[in-house]
This record gives C-alpha cells, structure tokens and sequence, in this order.
C-alpha cells in the first residue's frame, strides 16, 4: 500500500507527557523543554493545558510556560481547553490553537471531565464558538478508542460517532487516542475503517500510548491507511492521570527514526530532538523511554 511522502508529528510531551509526571518539575524545564522542541524542528507543540489545577496539578503553571517560552516562527504551540474557562486562560496566556477532549467511553469521560459525553459536547460547543470568533483553530481529541479502562472493549462505532461530531462542529482534526495503549495494529484498522466511512483522512490524527508497546506498530498500520499526522511525546514521558497504568505516549524520537527510514519527511531533526529529550529526562531524573534515544545516546 502507497505510504505518505510526508509527516507531521504533534508534540504532546509538555503537555500529555508532563501532566502526569510525578516529580516535582521545575518551571525553566518547562521552558527549555518547548524550547528544545522547536529547535528540533517540531512545528506543532501541545505546550500546556488550562484545567483544573486540583485535577491536574502538574500543569497549574501552563500560562507561565506560554507567557516565557522564546517563540520561534512558524510554530504552533497550542493548549487543551475544556471548557470556556480554560479557553479564556489560554488565550490570555497566548496559545495559538487549542484542543477540546471527549472520548468514546461514558465512565472514561466522567472520570477524566467529569460528565458524560452528550455534556462534553456541550460544554465544548461555546468553546468552538469563541475560538471561531478569534480565528482560532481548534483540534478534537477522541479518548479510549481502542479501549477503555473502566470499560474495556469499545466499539469503533462509537469512535466513529463521537468523532463526527467534534468534526460537524467545527474541529480541524480529529486525534484518535488509544488513551491505555493497549490497541493492536487489526484493531486500529478495524477503528479507523469505521471512522473512514464518515471522516476524509486528511482530517484525522493519530495518538498512541505506548503502554503494551505496540505503539509503532499501530501507526504503520494507521499510516498504510493514509493518516499522516501523528501525536508522539519526547522520550516517551506521561500518561493520562485518569487512566490507571497508562504509561506514555509513544517516544518522537522512535517516530522520528521509524518515518526516516521509511523515506517520509518530518522535517525534524533527530539528533536536536534526542538532546531535548536527554535534557528533560535529566531534569525529571528518570528514564529515557525512547529505544532510539538510549540507542544514540549509547553511541556518544
Ligand atoms: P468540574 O469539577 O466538573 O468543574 O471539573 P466545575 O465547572 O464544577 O468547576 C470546579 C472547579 O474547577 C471550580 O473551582 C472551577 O473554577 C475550576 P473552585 O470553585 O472549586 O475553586 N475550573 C477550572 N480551573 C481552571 N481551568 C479550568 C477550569 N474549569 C473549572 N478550565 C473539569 C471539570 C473539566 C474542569 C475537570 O474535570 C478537569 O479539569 N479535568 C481535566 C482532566 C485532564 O486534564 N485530563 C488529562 C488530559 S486528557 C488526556 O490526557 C487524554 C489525551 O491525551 C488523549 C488520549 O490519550 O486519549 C488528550
Ligand atoms: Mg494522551
């Protein structure tokens, strides 16, 4: 099957990768962490989120992070809003896109926003009115669509049906997330074959946690069906607080490496990439999730 030429990888690592950290981080490593990005090439950079700081402490700073980073040209650093509370926050910190997130399980959307579906969409319905307002573009993420934590099984239909409906009202993009990992790469083309029938691929990204470590094989399988934006962290950092032993997304930096050896531009590079990955890792004292990153960095 004809693969794409070209890539775009959505860097969620400050965001989904340092929202569940469980170190202390310090606000500077934020910083140089988005700075890194972008210096790597990185042209879509999830800084930050405005929710709730009790539910999730560790990004209580995100408007801090928008107002300090060094901007460079040509990036988009966008933030997750939930509501129009979290929407006014972001644009007053400066984003340039923000993100609404539902999800294709009931239990997960009560425990991760606190209602069901039918209200999330509702709650996000002001938000894309205001955001359209302002010119902002405004991407949707679909949570637990290869499985639940709460739930198990979801059924692709219910992906598809959700993700139709960000996308009627008014998201660019829809961002399929297998929230837990726990996807293999049959059932990601049975997922994405059910959200094809109403969705034009160029609409729709993909977004794996890494936690069974089939992560690059579901996107090869995503890719073959033509999905070229893809939702990666740097060395492999986070999870979600509200889906119990979710480990992280999967590591940009094995991406990165799978899509240049394939031949498919990125525009990133990987070497700039490792380092900014090396750095946060340091900082945060913890382990490098990114096969190719140990690799490299094994290599001196
Ligand atoms: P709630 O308690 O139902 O909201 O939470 P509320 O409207 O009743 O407000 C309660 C309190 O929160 C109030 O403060 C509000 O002001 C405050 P209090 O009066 O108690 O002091 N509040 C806010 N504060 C700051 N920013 C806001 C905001 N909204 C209300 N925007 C809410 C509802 C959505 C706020 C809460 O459930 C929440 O913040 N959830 C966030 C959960 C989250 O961030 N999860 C992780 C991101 S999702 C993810 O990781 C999945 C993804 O990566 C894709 C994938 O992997 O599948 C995207
Ligand atoms: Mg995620």
């Amino acid at each position: 099957m004809a693969l794409p030429q070209s890539a775009t990888i959505v860097e969620v690592g400050p965001r989904d990768g340092l929202q569940n950290e469980k170190a202390d981080i310090l606000l500077q490593d934020k910083i140089a962490l988005v700075e890194g990005l972008a210096n790597a090439g990185l042209s879509m950079i999830e800084t930050g989120s405005f929710v709730s700081p009790k539910w999730v402490p560790k990004m209580a700073d995100s408007a801090e992070v928008f107002k300090q980073v060094t901007r460079k040209q040509g990036i988009t650093y966008s933030a997750l809003t939930p509501n129009l509370k979290g929407f006014e926050a972001a644009m007053e910190a400066g984003a340039d896109e923000v993100a609404i997130f539902g999800a294709a399980s009931e239990s997960f959307s009560q425990k991760n926003i606190n209602c069901s579906i039918a209200e999330s969409l509702a709650r996000f319905a002001p938000v894309i009115e205001a955001a359209q307002q302002q010119n902002i573009k405004v991407r949707g993420y679909v949570s637990c669509v290869l499985g639940c934590p709460y739930e198990g099984d979801i059924a692709p239909e219910a992906v598809k049906q959700v993700s139709k409906q960000l996308l009627d009202m008014g998201c660019y993009e829809i961002s399929l997330g297998d929230t837990i990992g726990v996807g293999t790469p049959l059932k990601t083309q049975l997922m994405l074959n059910a959200v094809l029938q109403d969705i034009p691929v160029e609409k729709l990204a993909v977004h794996f946690h890494d936690t069974y470590g089939q992560a690059l094989s579901n996107i090869l399988m995503a890719l073959q069906m033509g999905v070229n934006v893809i939702d990666a962290a740097v060395a492999g950092l986070g999870g979600c607080p509200y889906a119990k032993g979710a480990s992280g997304n999967v590591a940009t930096e094995d991406v990165v490496y799978m899509l240049n050896g394939m031949g498919i531009e990125t525009g990133i590079n990987l070497d700039a990439l490792v380092q900014a990955g090396d750095k946060i890792t340091k900082a945060l004292n913890r382990s490098n999730n990114s096969k190719v990153a140990n690799a490299l960095l094994a290599k001196g």
